[in-house]
């Protein structure tokens, strides 16, 4: 195992009702600006519930944070923020609008411009606190302190994180997933699943309880992943998932062992140049990512085959190809498309993915660094 340091200061406030106990975990005389996305919490009530737990503070609103969070709308919450000398943020709904509120969080006491934060890694040296009120599971951003931004006018989606940027607290409500379309419900599944395997899937460095978590959770997805779609009701389904999106990243299963996160710099791009929803494009990518790396992550792979697929039988080389097939198949039973063809993106549209690539500096991906630019063109091709 590797060596690790591991703090993560977040508290949960999980399970029905519990909406009702933010008051408590907001500092007195504090103003608060709530901030959601495009409506869904105006239209199934979670704003008015929130707004409700916390009569008698100062609250303002800010709405319309875009899935793909932009920078040019956040930059205008940060003018707000500033304005009414707000000091506590309060993110309600899914990954993006809390992804969203982090980079509010930090921009608001950020001197100079705060696309710095993203395009330069600039230092972060202090940030609003916030909390999140959790509509979606799928990206364990209510437990995490990363971020991810979209700058609109030159298509670039970057990554940040800072160890200021995690939540106060999160609440887990597995009943607001209730009102989430069949497609956000696959979205989060597959978001997660990829999650694991990007710390999980690399190469063994004798982490006997990392890779046990990995595996009963890459589990979990797979058993009540399809139930959360046939059995849209279940509310028990639904807090399993949730939890499990948020140990997916925590920080829990990847600490002390190598990490690759090349599926989601792949999958990034072609969020920035085509639109497609974050956990399609992990779909397109993973399984071509396994199959062109599959030497390097065979150890990996065979363990993968046998603990999460239960194939033991045969040549090993079939036994990967197998577990991938399964990892495809169980993406498409989702109805999550794994082909870039499937969302109309052509083969004519990669050489433009992988000069993405280049400008943002991914030349070398991978927990070992050596996916080049060539090797990433190979994975969109067996992608297409
Ligand atoms: O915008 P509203 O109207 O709220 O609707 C949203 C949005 O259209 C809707 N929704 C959310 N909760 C709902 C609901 N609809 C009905 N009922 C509910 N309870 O779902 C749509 C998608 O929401 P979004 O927040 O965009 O989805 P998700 O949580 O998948 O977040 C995706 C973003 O997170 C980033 C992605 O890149 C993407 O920008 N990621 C963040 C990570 C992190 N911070 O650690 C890691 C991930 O790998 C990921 O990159
Ligand atoms: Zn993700």
């Amino acid at each position: 195992m590797q060596n690790f340091t591991y703090q993560n200061p977040t508290r949960i406030l999980f399970g029905q009702g519990r909406i009702a106990d933010i008051g408590g975990q907001i500092p007195a005389g504090a103003r608060v600006l709530i901030t959601y996305g495009g409506g869904s919490v105006v239209k199934t009530g979670t704003l008015a519930e929130v707004k409700h737990a916390l009569t008698g503070v100062t609250v303002f609103e800010f709405g319309g944070i875009e899935a793909n969070p932009t920078y040019e709308t956040l930059l205008q919450a940060v003018e707000l923020a500033r304005r009414e000398k707000i000091d506590f943020l309060l993110a309600v709904g899914g990954g993006s609008v809390i992804d969203g509120t982090k980079f509010i969080a930090a921009a608001i006491p950020f001197a100079g411009d705060p696309w710095d934060i993203l395009a330069k890694r600039a230092p972060i040296t202090s940030a609003v606190p916030f909390g999140s009120v959790l509509t979606l599971p799928a990206t364990g951003s209510e437990m995490n302190d990363g971020a991810v931004i979209t700058k609109k006018a030159t298509q670039d989606k970057l990554a940040f994180s800072n160890p200021r940027l995690f939540p106060q607290f999160s609440v887990l409500d597995p009943a607001k997933t209730l009102t989430l379309p069949p497609r956000q419900v696959a979205n989060g599944v597959v978001d997660a699943f990829v999650h694991i395997v990007e710390q999980y899937l690399t190469y063994p460095v004798e982490a006997r309880v990392q890779d046990r978590f990995a595996e009963g959770l890459l589990l979990t997805l797979i058993e009540e992943g399809p139930r959360a779609l046939s059995e849209p009701d279940n509310l028990d389904v639904r807090a399993n998932i949730m939890w499990t999106a948020t140990l997916a990243l925590n920080g829990l299963i990847g600490a002390g062992v190598p990490q690759d996160w090349s599926t989601h710099m792949l999958g990034h791009e072609i969020t920035a140049l085509h639109g497609v929803d974050h956990a399609q494009t992990l779909a397109i990518v993973l399984p071509a990512m396994l199959h062109v790396r599959r030497e390097e992550k065979h150890a990996k792979l065979v363990q993968y085959a046998a603990r999460v697929w239960g194939l033991h039988d045969g040549d090993e080389n079939a036994r990967i190809d197998a577990a991938i097939e399964r990892t495809r198949e169980f993406f498409e039973s989702l109805s999550v498309p794994t082909r870039l063809s499937a969302y109309g993106i052509g083969a004519d549209a990669i050489p433009a993915l992988v000069a993405q690539l280049e400008r943002h500096g991914m030349k070398r991906l991978g927990e070992r660094r050596s996916l080049d630019l060539a090797a990433s063109q190979r994975v969109y091709e067996l992608a297409a």
